[in-house]
């Protein structure tokens, strides 16, 4: 992973796989070119990595020119594509390959074959390293093709971001979310501590159970704790400031975390919003929220068992877990909505074997 001013971007293709995408290039044209010099002209600044390299597998006679196109954004509703550098060999009666580094949507390219138009050129191909065969839509065929790669945003060996990446041997492709931050709901009972447990150690995740939290703090008879013991013994909530000072704490302590699980935390609409404008704050968010279904017969069940065992107060009391569930259903269930309106709600089945329920939020997570 690498950074480029504030974006982080994954390896995507290895200097071999590039070299072997320009030699056969390379050897494409050689063989369609064989009894004449072709002019190939480079678009900077982007393509000058490859052109570099291309001559050098080039095994024949070539002559190389450059261009400068520089693409403007937001002067017209199309936006138009500036020619810098007009080529300036004699180019009457020649074949000239244009030489792109990547071909997107094919605007640059409609302007390049727009330049050539009032030109005498005997045969004009367009050669491009990289092609987004998806977003492409331009008319015009692509004669050599290096790689198709997907319409996500490139770096490195020519391409930028930013004027930075450019002289990277590597390209990396953007990651958005190098981060992976999950929201687990559910209602009390319904297996969040378990799961969270399994995907902290798959994703490297730090778990924040707000629960576990508290109830640290209250064994640990802190300020906090006591606080927090007033309320949890009622079977009520701990007040959103209290509980967003204490997450807030527990994000700063892992700077390094490859995302973090947050479970029993925001448990209403108010929450889930201050949640997103703290992790907003940090430059981060949330990328999905996951909620365990299971009905409530199961559930009273599971937890009667879960406080025979802990001791936990609230565990043990049918009516303090219907009081919870009411609770759930009254204020967390809206936040289904909240996060659905964010396409980033997620139902998993919490019912079945614990391996067979990891497995479901992982294939959740693995289509982040
Ligand atoms: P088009 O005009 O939409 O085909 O875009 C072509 C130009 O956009 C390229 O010459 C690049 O300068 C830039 N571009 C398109 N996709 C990428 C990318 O993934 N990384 C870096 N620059 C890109
Ligand atoms: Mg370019």
């Amino acid at each position: 992973m690498i950074k480029l001013h504030d974006k982080h971007f994954k390896p995507f293709l290895s200097e071999e796989q590039i070299q072997a995408a320009v030699k056969k290039i390379a050897l494409e044209i050689a063989e369609d070119y064989r009894d004449e010099t072709p002019i190939f002209v480079g678009v900077l600044n982007g393509a000058f990595m490859f052109v570099s390299d291309l001559m050098k597998h080039y095994p024949h006679d070539c002559e190389v020119s450059f261009v400068k196109l520089s693409s403007y954004q937001g002067l017209t509703s199309t936006g138009i594509v500036e020619t810098l550098l007009d080529v300036s060999e004699d180019i009457e009666g020649r074949s000239v390959i244009i030489v792109e580094d990547i071909i997107d949507t094919g605007r640059t390219l409609q302007q390049l074959v727009h330049l050539f138009s009032d030109t005498n050129v005997k045969e004009f191909k367009i050669a491009s390293l990289f092609y987004k065969s998806e977003i492409y839509n331009g008319e015009y065929t692509i004669d050599y093709v290096g790689i198709e790669i997907p319409s996500k945003f490139i770096v490195g060996y020519g391409l930028d971001y930013n004027e930075l990446g450019r002289n990277l041997k590597e390209v990396y492709q953007l990651n958005p979310s190098h981060m992976i931050n999950l929201v687990l709901f559910g209602k009390p009972g319904a297996g969040k501590g378990t799961q969270a447990g399994f995907l902290k150690d798959k994703y490297n995740l730090k778990h924040i159970s707000t629960g576990d939290v508290f109830r640290f703090n209250m064994k640990n008879d802190t300020e906090l704790g006591k606080l927090a013991k007033s309320y949890i013994d009622r079977g009520d909530l701990v007040p959103d400031e209290v509980t967003i000072k204490m997450l807030q704490d527990e994000v700063e302590k892992n700077p390094d975390a490859a995302g973090f699980i947050f479970d029993g935390f925001p448990r209403t609409t108010a929450q889930a919003e201050a949640l997103d404008n703290f992790l907003e704050s940090k430059d981060m968010k949330v990328d999905a929220t996951i909620a365990l279904e299971a009905d409530d017969e199961v559930l009273t069940q599971r937890l009667l068992e879960r406080g025979k065992e802990s001791g936990r107060s609230d565990d043990q009391d049918v009516d303090k877990i219907r009081n919870r569930f009411d609770e759930y259903n009254e204020k967390t269930a809206p936040l289904k909505d909240f996060y659905s309106a964010q396409g980033k709600f997620h139902s998993v089945n919490g019912i079945g074997d614990i391996a067979e329920i990891t497995g479901r939020l992982s294939k959740v997570i693995d289509n982040l």
